[in-house]
This record gives C-alpha cells, sequence and structure tokens, in this order.
C-alpha cells in the first residue's frame, strides 16, 4: 500500500492559475485591480524572502503589489499611520503586516488596527469572531489551504472525524472551526494532550500543526486515512540541512491514503490563499460574487 501523496505545489498553482484568469475578467469587464500591501518592519532575513516571494505572486496573477518596507525602529504611531492609510486608500484591498514585529510593537494592536475587509491574513479578532460564529469573514491562509486540498480528495467532509494537533491562533485554531464548519468531528489535540497516539488513531482527517519535527508518526495514523502536514522544520541530519515536516513523511505515508509532503505539500497553498482572500476582499468591497472555490 502507499498513500497518494497530494500535490500542493501542482494545487497551489492552479488555484493562482484560477485567481489570475478572475483578475484578468475583473480588469476587462469592470476596470478594477486588485491591490495588495505588504507592511515589512525590520530585516529578518525570512521573512524578506517570505514578502519578496508575496510580491512576486501578486505580480504573476495580475494584481497591483504595494510594498512597505519600515526600519525595524519604526515606532507604533508610524506604523498605526501607515495601516491608517492603507485602510483608507480604495486602489489597496488587502493589507497585510508581516510577522513577527519587532520586540518594542504591539502586534495584537497592530493587527487590530487593520480594516477587517482588508485583513487578508484572517488576524483582526472581529474575522476570527466571524469565523468562530459561522459568519462570512477572511480565513487565515494556512488552514485555507488545507481545506481546499481535503475538499478536492474527499468531495463532502461531513461526518468525518478530524483531528487537529496543534492549538495556535494562525493555524490549529481557525483549522478546527473550518472543519467544524465542514461538519467533521473535530478534536483539538496538543503537546500536552494525554495518549495523544490514540487520539490521533482516530482521525480520519489528521492535521499536524504543532511545529515538531517528525511528531506524528506511523503508528499515530489510521489506516487510510488523510494526514495534512502544515510543519515547516529546519534540522540537520548526517551533516546536512533539511527541511522536515510535523509528520514521520516514511513511517506516516505506508499507513495513510493521503498524505502532504514537505516541501511541497501545505507550504505552497499560503501564498496562493493569500492571492484569494486579496481577490475575495477586492470583490466583496465592489459588491461583486465572490470568486467560486477559492474562499471557505
Ligand atoms: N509570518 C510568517 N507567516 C506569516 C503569515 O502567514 N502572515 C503574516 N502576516 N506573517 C507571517
Amino acid at each position: 500500500m502507499g498513500a497518494k501523496v497530494i500535490d500542493g505545489k501542482a494545487f497551489a498553482a492552479d488555484v493562482r492559475a484560477r485567481v489570475a484568469a478572475h483578475v484578468a475578467r475583473l480588469k476587462e469587464e469592470q476596470g478594477i485591480v486588485p491591490g495588495l500591501a505588504v507592511v515589512l518592519v525590520g530585516e529578518d532575513p525570512a521573512s524578506q524572502v517570505y514578502v519578496r516571494n508575496k510580491h512576486a505572486s501578486t505580480i504573476e496573477v495580475g494584481m497591483a503589489s504595494f510594498e512597505h518596507r519600515l526600519s525595524a525602529e519604526t515606532g507604533e504611531a508610524e506604523l498605526l499611520a501607515l495601516i491608517d492609510k492603507l485602510n483608507a486608500d480604495p486602489a489597496v484591498h488587502g493589507i497585510l503586516v508581516q510577522l513577527p514585529l519587532p520586540g518594542h510593537l504591539n502586534s495584537e494592536l497592530v493587527i487590530n488596527r487593520i480594516d477587517p475587509a482588508k485583513d487578508v491574513d484572517g488576524f483582526h479578532i472581529s474575522n476570527v469572531g466571524l469565523l468562530g460564529t459561522g459568519q462570512k469573514s477572511m480565513v487565515p491562509c494556512t488552514p485555507l489551504g488545507c481545506l481546499m486540498m481535503l475538499r478536492d480528495h474527499h468531495g463532502k467532509l461531513a461526518g468525518l472525524n478530524a483531528v487537529v494537533v496543534g492549538r495556535s491562533n494562525i493555524v490549529g485554531k481557525p483549522m478546527a472551526q473550518l472543519l467544524l464548519g465542514d461538519s467533521c468531528t473535530v478534536t483539538i489535540a496538543h503537546s500536552r494532550t494525554k495518549d495523544l497516539a490514540e487520539v490521533c488513531k482516530r482521525a480520519d482527517i489528521l492535521v499536524a500543526a504543532v511545529g515538531r519535527p517528525e511528531m506524528i508518526t506511523g503508528e499515530m495514523v489510521k489506516p487510510g486515512a488523510t494526514v495534512i502536514d502544515v510543519g515547516i522544520n529546519r534540522i540537520e541530519r548526517d551533516g546536512k540541512a533539511k527541511l522536515v515536516g510535523d509528520v514521520h513523511y516514511d513511517s506516516a505515508a505506508a499507513v495513510a491514503g493521503a498524505i502532504t509532503p514537505v516541501p511541497g505539500g501545505v507550504g505552497p497553498m499560503t501564498i496562493a490563499c493569500l492571492l484569494a482572500n486579496t481577490l475575495t476582499a477586492c470583490c466583496r468591497a465592489n459588491g461583486l460574487p465572490e470568486p467560486e472555490g477559492l474562499t471557505a
């Protein structure tokens, strides 16, 4: 037996192509160009790579990209003033403030200053509340990407047992809300869960988002289950740098029905969903129908 490998790279390319086609139609029929503003404070090397990739992908799908790079010493008032300006700018439909912010800045205050309708990360407290109560919201990109892949693989998710390992605000909690929204029976497990292996083994859908390299092994996977690995961990093995997920791939793939690899699984879906969210925000702002299959 061998699990079907869910190709996140190909899936993300398809999402980007669908976004690009919709953007082209918006331009031609309505004269509207969706715009995404990304704010980076400081010089964190990983954040710089993310922001560069976001800029390139935004341009590639035909959207306008507005990059704001501020020095690491930027004060809160200055950052909030920039967000106010972007909130008021009709050419900007999505705003993303790259995290983590330098320590002297209050991330919650900054994120909650973004107009919830432009909060394409889905981190604003209003969007968190809307998602939690099953109302229309902006949905965090990584869990949205996982949901798209699960819907594609399973069709309907109703009635399936889903276990989400990890309780972060960015992935674990919104992932659980989305699965509940699709009528799964949802368990949120975490590092302190008793009998984690037994809990995981009940899952038809197992989402690993704990940030611990290869923590979920094949013995914890129900035969035939779908395993979604959100982890991206840099480790050293045999003297070489290696990227691994939160799932021990080889042992899990021997048992699972389907599995996402690392790299090439969930990772590429995050930026694709950021673009999808920007398109959705633009359509909503203009009172136009939302893109089909690109929202929760
Ligand atoms: N830093 C790492 N991932 C993310 C993300 O998805 N959104 C934001 N705003 N910052 C990040």
